[in-house]
Formats: C-alpha cells, structure tokens, sequence
C-alpha cells in the first residue's frame, strides 16, 4: 500500500464569513499553478461556509473539510453536524477529536472513536487529533497520553490510508510555542509505532500531521522533521498567502 502524498490542512476554527471566501479562491488558484508541489490542500472553514467554498472548489485539488462531526448519521441532535451532511456539502475529509472539542465539549477517546466511524462510513478521510496539555509534558506524560488517545480514538477496522493523525500540543496550540525538533521526532516515531500496532504492516501509510503554532517562518523546520507528513494549521490558515507560504514546503 502506498502512502498518500504530504496534507498541508487549514482548521479556520470559528473563523469566517463570506467575506473570507476570497481566502479560498486564492488558495484554490495558488494550488492549481502549484503552489504546494506534490502535497494535497485541505481547508476546513466554518460548516456554514462549506457549500459555497465547494462551489468555488468544482474541479480544484484543493479539499475541503469540516471541524466536527457528529456520531449519528442523523437524529434529534439540535445543532450538531453529521458526517453524511458534510460530505453532501462538499467535504472530503473531517477532524475529529480537536483538543478544543475534547476539553470544550468533553470528548473522551470513545467518542471520538464512534466521531471517526462516522466519517469513515460516510466516505469521508478524517483527521483524528492527539496532544499533551502542558502540565502532562511537564509531568514526563506526554508519550503516554498520545498514545492512549491513538488506542481509544482510532477504530481497528478503519482502513489507515484514510486516517490522518495530528499530533497538536494543547500548549502550542495559538501561543507562538512549539516543541524542539528532538520532542517532535521522538513523539512523530512513536505515533508510528503505535500505527503499525493498530494495523500490522500497514501503519506506515497513515499520515502523522504536526499542528500548533505553524508558521511561515517555522515550516521549513517543523515540516522536515521525521515521520511527519503535512501540518494542521489554525491561524495561519486564514491568509492565502501565509497558508500557501506553508504549503510552499512541498514544492
Ligand atoms: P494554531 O496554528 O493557531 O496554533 O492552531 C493549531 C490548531 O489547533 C489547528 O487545529
């Protein structure tokens, strides 16, 4: 099985109006004239901005995403999202278990498992998030929790070049800090191993994104460290042009 090709993602959070739709045809336009190389582009914007950023994206290889799913296909779930509403609306991939929804909306492991069953079944990829808060690292924990959250969040029979990792450090998440490169290998290669004991033989192919804090200015570096395939990128994702100067890594 081959792996995918690098996924540089933009999660815009609750970021956007249709205003911000200009971001996404630039985007769109930076990737088509190659921009981001060989890597795909993915840009997760408010659910509410989905059908017409899909419609500005008919026949681009720039993806689209939503933030959330809910675990039910449909239902009494005032306000909730479901994955099949998603795909319909245009998206191709969802993230899953955001440390802002884990803490936020008490997600545990089980859920966010149940969250990546629905995604897989509606047809979509989905990005399962995992990361330390601050004082697990400090407490030397911080292996230990990803870990734990890979084994409850990612379901055996899911088929792994449809999953995306991302591995974002509650602490480095909108505060301008990031692990060292040696912190960021060591947990990369971990998550690895923990892959390939949830699907033998194959974890290799399943993508390990780095997010927390990436910038233009620390890309280049973060985006070179082993085992990491792409980056999950929050406010740098609301600039085309910083956003495409990320993805820029890979051309
Ligand atoms: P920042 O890039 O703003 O630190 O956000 C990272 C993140 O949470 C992406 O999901």
């Amino acid at each position: 099985m081959t792996k995918a090709p690098p996924l540089v993602a933009g999660n815009w959070k609750m970021n956007g109006t249709r205003d911000s739709l200009w971001e996404v045809a630039r985007v769109r336009d930076a990737v088509a004239s190659g921009g981001a190389g060989r890597a795909e582009v993915l840009i997760c914007p408010p659910a509410t901005l989905l059908m017409a950023a899909a419609a500005l994206c008919e026949g681009s290889p720039l993806k689209l995403g939503g933030q959330d799913c809910h675990a039910e296909p449909s239902g009494a779930f005032t306000g909730d999202i479901s994955a099949p509403m998603l795909k319909d609306a245009g998206a191709s991939y969802v993230i899953v278990g955001h440390s802002e929804r884990r803490a936020g909306h008490q997600e545990s492991d089980e859920t966010v498992r149940r969250k990546t069953m629905a995604a897989l079944d509606a047809g979509l990829c989905a990005i399962v998030c995992v990361g330390e808060t601050a004082p697990e690292r400090k407490a030397g924990e911080a292996l230990a929790v990803a870990g734990r959250q890979i084994a409850g969040s990612i379901p055996k029979s899911a088929p792994p070049q449809r999953i995306a990792i991302a591995y974002e450090p509650v602490w480095a998440i909108g505060s301008g800090l990031t692990p060292g490169l040696k912190e960021i290998a060591e947990m990369h290669g971990f998550i690895r191993e923990k892959l390939f004991a949830v699907w033998p033989g194959q974890g290799g192919v399943t993508r390990i994104l780095y997010g927390g804090s990436v910038k233009p200015e620390n890309a280049a570096e973060l985006l070179s460290a082993k085992n990491v395939d792409g980056a999950l990128v929050g406010g740098a994702s609301l600039s085309a042009e910083a956003f495409m100067k990320i993805a820029g890594f890979y051309r």
